[in-house]
């Protein structure tokens, strides 16, 4: 089973400042390396007060160097060597002092002297009070910074530590270790089109009333988003959810399962690769009123007749007509998932099929984290750990690949 991202792998130089966001930087470094790149962390003398050096170097599996005057470290491996190692450098979280000292050209201690002699691309996760963030003096050197060519990553808005809300909150490090691999791997799906389904559709039953599932979109949002940070050509049709678009993703809303079928249909013939994640309802009331239907003429305990319709099934519909497009469809199930999804798999016809387990908490619906199986035509079932549904976006997509070259 090969868990790797088809990216190139690089030298990560990894700079650490003091912020409080620097706890969440020994996830990253584990995602880092987990995807198979080599990494090194600088620390701002500062950062040593927020997350600790020898987690960071039993993590990384290399020295971490804090002091730009330590005969020792700088022996070992000059500030000139770690600069000209770096195949990119990362600063996380990049305080509101940091990005000024880069701005500007400081060099007086490690991390900004090996951020002005590096040649490597520079990311930084911007990290601080929203007040900071927004101050006319970081906007001018986020500014500066940017059209010289650096790269950011959020930050993002939310819950701040200091107590204020807003945006200063550091990507998380899922979208810090995608994005590292982006600008190290380059625009692998450059040129290619996704098509994306997410979240569950609406069917009215009447003005105010509907028929609908538990999906929350956030599955089929993290392909989108993984697939966008590939550099493809996203297009996702998405029922109704709160999630935001992901960057560089065309989204088209849609309700029903009608809605989704005829947006399907029509962004179909430009896509090369089709990933249904969404939960289509499969029946829908013969006919929505358009008044609420009144219950007072009802006594309790009283039945009241929907006539219910099947809706059209998309992903078969689409799997008919489906050339050489690779696709992809999810299955839902409580039980006998194997043994479901391949029936399931033979009936709709697509390349590859994602079953979760949906009787587990941890899994399926409107859930952080997945818990997958990939089921292919030829019977084989290849099951993955449960992994935040960003890490399952990945997987599909690694798998997608290797079915786009035809070795899988
Ligand atoms: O959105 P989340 O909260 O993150 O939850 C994710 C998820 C559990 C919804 C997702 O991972 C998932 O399993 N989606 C498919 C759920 C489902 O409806 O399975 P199904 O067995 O009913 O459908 C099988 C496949 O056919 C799916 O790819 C579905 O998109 C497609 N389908 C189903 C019915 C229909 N009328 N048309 C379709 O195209």
């Amino acid at each position: 089973m090969n868990t790797q991202p088809s990216a190139r792998l690089g030298n990560v130089l990894l700079a650490v400042a003091g912020g409080i966001a620097a706890y969440k930087i020994p996830e990253l470094v584990r995602l880092l390396r987990r995807a198979g790149h080599s990494v090194r962390c600088v620390l701002t003398e500062a950062a040593g007060e927020f997350v600790s050096p020898l987690v960071l170097q039993t993590l990384s599996g290399a020295p971490v160097r804090s002091s730009l005057f330590d005969a020792g470290e700088e022996g070992e491996i000059s500030h000139i060597e770690l600069a000209d190692w770096a195949d990119l450098v990362v600063v996380a979280p990049a305080t509101a002092d940091r990005m000024a000292k880069l701005a500007q050209g400081l060099a007086d201690d490690l991390v900004s002297t090996v951020l002005l002699a590096t040649r490597a691309p520079v990311l930084l996760a911007p990290a601080m009070n929203v007040n900071m963030w927004s101050h006319p003096a970081t906007r001018a050197n986020a500014e500066l910074l940017r059209e010289r060519g650096v790269h950011f990553e959020g930050p993002e808005a939310g819950e701040l530590a200091c107590g204020w809300e807003g945006e200063g909150r550091m990507s998380e490090p899922v979208t810090l270790a995608g994005r590292v691999t982006l600008l190290l791997g380059g625009e692998t799906w450059k040129g290619v089109r996704v098509l994306v389904s997410a979240g569950g559709t609406r069917e009215p039953i009447d003005a105010v009333r509907s028929i609908t599932n538990r999906s929350s979109g956030k599955m089929g949002f993290a392909v989108a988003e993984e697939a966008a940070r590939r550099g493809a050509e996203v297009v996702l049709v998405a029922g109704p959810c709160p999630l935001p678009t992901p960057p560089g993703v065309r989204r088209i809303d849609i309700e029903t399962a009608l809605e989704m079928a005829a947006a399907v249909e029509q962004e179909f013939e430009a896509s090369q690769v089709v990933v249904m994640a969404a939960a289509v309802a499969d029946f829908r009331p013969a006919e929505a009123s358009a008044l609420k239907i009144k219950k007072e003429d009802l006594a309790p305990g009283a039945g009241l007749q929907i006539e219910l319709v099947a809706t059209p099934d998309i992903l078969k519909g689409i799997c008919g007509h489906k050339g050489d497009r690779v696709v992809v469809g999810f299955a839902a199930e409580s039980h006998d998932v194997v043994e479901a999804a391949r029936r399931k798999l033979a009936r709709k016809g697509c390349d590859l099929l994602v079953a979760n387990d949906i009787s587990r908490t941890d899994a399926g619906f409107d859930t952080d984290t997945n818990a997958v199986m990939f089921v292919s035509p030829g019977g084989e079932v290849e099951e993955l750990p449960l992994l935040p549904k960003i890490e399952v976006a990945g997987r599909i997509l690694d798998r997608v690949e290797k079915l786009r070259k035809g070795t899988r």
